[in-house]
């Protein structure tokens, strides 16, 4: 496994849309092994590929230690429910802010066996797979803050 370099803010490549996986070659298993060891290591919570410079459809989530979720070709099928908190992204270091989420999402996905499966998300594990998701679309969390975190909030945080 390897570290892999987070893409940071201003790179396009984070608002590139990213195309599904057909195949899944012992290239992307890789992929989501150094995703796993490059989330692990900036102490994250999830981490989209377009971040480490793969414009694919693959996201990994890990709300829970040791609760990892790999995400191919992820598609939210059902959301309900409101929630506003503080967010931050690995590729926006320093910066922080409130965005509104549903409380609840259900998202359909293809493990990396091939197997589709179904997650469901409430409360940070729901705000985290959209978080992610967006990155395959080349949202970034700010584009939809609802206010930004000031210097002196974050200094508290
Ligand atoms: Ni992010």
């Amino acid at each position: 496994m390897a570290i892999l370099n987070i893409v940071k803010d201003g790179d396009e490549i984070l608002r590139r849309k990213c195309r599904p996986v057909e195949n899944i070659t012992p290239r992307i298993t890789r992929l989501l092994d150094d995703m796993k060891e490059t989330l692990h290591k900036a102490n994250g919570v999830g981490l989209a590929a377009p971040q480490v410079g793969v414009l694919r459809r693959i996201c990994i989530v890990e709300c829970e230690p040791g609760e990892l979720i790999e995400l191919i070709n992820p598609e939210i099928t059902e959301m309900s429910g409101e929630q506003q908190e503080v967010e931050g992204c690995l590729s926006v270091p320093g910066k922080w802010g409130v965005t509104k989420r549903p409380e609840k999402v259900t998202v359909k996905a293809t493990d990396r066996h091939g197997n589709s499966f179904t997650v469901e998300g409430e409360g940070l594990l729901a705000r985290a797979l959209c978080h992610e998701i967006d990155h395959l679309d080349g949202i970034i969390f700010y584009d939809k803050c609802v206010r930004m975190l000031s210097p002196e909030e974050i200094g508290e945080e």
